[in-house]
């Protein structure tokens, strides 16, 4: 194996092949010297760091790995029992580059995310009725309901355009999630994010409403007035149809549950503290905001759980110590399945790694793969909780990130380091970019529109923000498919290239709910 000492050689030696020439420029009809260029001879080093494996110079060490992949799928009959148990994870905006480049954290590329050990694979196609390229709210609609809609919009259909007051109060417009259908069978069901709990795409699990940023009352009165009837996001969650019976939800977001009178944090204006309305509702219901309460509190005394870790987000993963009393997504991920599993009827949860996506929007690339790295846990941890043969686990992203993963680094080597050669302006470059973002202004030189050497502000911080070509606040989405593994009941259905809406629906046929049990007929 690749060790911690090798590496650190390797980087060293590195460091003293980094002097690297720019390759000579080609003229435009000379196709060989233009073709030398796309494949470049990069600098060698030394022999025995050139492969990250030993047997990778073998032809026995590649078959051995066909072999047992193909034995593997043999060994492997489609799983047709019905699902009692649904798992939805989602890796907010974890696209194929992040996937494949987060491996490099768990030790090289050789390595697994737990996931991409599921049987079946398939790619979703993500644009919305209005857009190439869709954001979170959209993306929730279309693979928790079934349904595409117009970018912005959540639990409503594309007749609905964002922002529009009437439209989306108007309940024929309304879609309702998985997390519906598996209530109306009797099953429990539950939420879970790192985000607030009022973002984009846990919302689509029990909000009906225009505009994912009306997650208090005050953001629905700024945009429709008082008299509009639309009920804010937080609101709905403790008062709404979906909402009132979630049995387990955790995630950040306080701030949008309380009046500012009542909490100097709070956002809302309307006298409503939608925590205590909770705790009121019943003394079976538990509201807690510290890990140790969450790991201290027999769960089970009581019959719904409400977690509220921070006023905004929760903190990322690297940003917590033992001083910040905050769970990680994993342990929220064990908690959830070992208090639904009581149900006897079964349940649907929805579990968010959410925060891969505003690492991303920042550019801050060591984040998002530490991020996509913790759900990958949380993955692990509910894959041994449950068995296979009556819980459906997905794991998917609602869109993909213009995040850029290249330049022929070296086996071995750190995705966040820089690429052996130079480009043509002689600067080196990194591994990992982005085409656009906040980044821009520590990329590219204002006076004289140089570029900056990257490995001048990329010092091995955990905020590092990766160089982006273009300058944008945020950083954007990107248009890819995204993939989704499925293991457990019906997996097999997940294979293949389909709309982005089609997964729940494959969810629901695997476990007779919803729409699935007209389809049901095996039953
Ligand atoms: C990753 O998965 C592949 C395919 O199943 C397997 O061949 C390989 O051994 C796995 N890698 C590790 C490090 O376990
Ligand atoms: C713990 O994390 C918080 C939030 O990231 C930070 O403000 C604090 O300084 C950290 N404390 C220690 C002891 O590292
Ligand atoms: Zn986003």
């Amino acid at each position: 194996m690749f060790s911690k000492t090798n590496a650190v050689i390797a980087v060293t030696a590195l460091l003293a092949v980094s002097c690297v020439t720019a390759l000579p420029r080609c003229d435009r009809d000379d196709e060989e010297c233009r073709d030398r260029n796309m494949h470049p001879d990069l600098p060698v080093i030394p022999q025995k760091f050139q492969r990250a494996l030993d047997g990778e110079n073998t032809n026995e060490y590649w078959r051995n790995i066909g072999q047992e992949f193909i034995n593997n799928k043999l060994k492997t009959a489609p799983n047709k029992n019905q699902a009692k148990n649904v798992i939805m994870f989602l890796g907010d905006g974890m696209g194929l580059t992040t996937i494949a480049a987060a491996r490099n954290l768990l030790g090289g590329e050789e390595q697994n995310l737990s996931f991409n050990k599921f049987p079946y694979t398939g790619l979703a196609k993500t644009y919305a009725v209005d857009k190439i390229v869709p954001d979170s709210a959209c993306t929730s609609t279309a693979y928790l309901s079934g349904v595409k809609a117009q970018e912005g919009t959540l639990g409503v259909n594309g007749n609905v355009d964002m922002g529009d007051c009437q439209a989306g109060t108007d309940r024929s417009n309304w879609v309702y999630s998985i997390a519906k259908w598996a209530q109306d069978a009797g099953k429990s069901t539950g939420v879970v994010t790192t985000t607030r709990i009022t973002h984009a795409s846990p919302g689509g699990v029990y909000a009906h409403i225009a505009h994912r940023d009306w997650e208090n009352d005050q953001e629905v009165i700024v945009d429709c007035g008082t008299e509009s009837g639309v009920e804010d996001i937080a609101y709905q969650l403790i008062k709404g149809e979906i909402g009132s019976k979630l049995d387990f939800v955790m995630g950040g977001g306080k701030h949008h549950f309380i009046d500012s009178s009542l909490y100097e944090n709070g956002r809302r204006k309307d006298g409503l503290n939608l925590v205590d309305e909770y705790k009121k509702q019943s003394a079976k219901n538990l509201y807690i905001e510290t890990r140790d309460e969450l790991m201290n509190t027999d769960l089970l005394d009581y019959e719904r759980v409400f977690g509220l870790y921070q006023d905004d987000h929760m903190l990322y993963h690297l940003e917590t110590n033992e001083t910040t009393n905050q769970p990680t997504l994993e342990e929220m991920t064990r908690k959830a399945i070992e208090f639904l599993s009581k149900n006897e009827n079964g349940y649907f949860i929805f579990i968010e790694g959410g925060r891969i996506d505003l690492a991303h929007h920042q550019n801050m690339a060591r984040i998002a793969l530490d991020e996509t790295v913790e759900l990958s846990k949380a993955v692990e941890a509910a894959k041994e909780l449950t068995n296979e043969e009556d819980t459906l686990i997905v794991v998917t992203a609602d869109h993909s990130h213009a995040f850029s993963y290249n330049g022929y680094p070296y086996r071995g080597k750190d995705v966040f380091d820089r690429t052996p050669g130079n480009p043509d302006d002689k600067i080196p470059y990194m591994t990992l970019s982005y085409a656009n973002g906040p980044s821009f202004e520590k990329s590219f030189n204002s006076k004289n529109g140089q570029r900056i050497d990257p490995t001048t502000v990329i010092t091995g911080d955990k905020y590092d923000q990766y160089p982006s070509a273009m300058p944008l606040e945020d950083e954007t989405h990107g248009g890819d498919d995204v993939a989704v593994y499925a293991n457990g009941p019906w997996s097999h259905l997940f294979s293949g290239v389909y709309e982005q809406n089609t997964i729940p629906h494959i969810m629901g046929y695997a476990s007779c709910l919803g729409n699935g049990l007209k389809m049901c007929s095996r039953l």
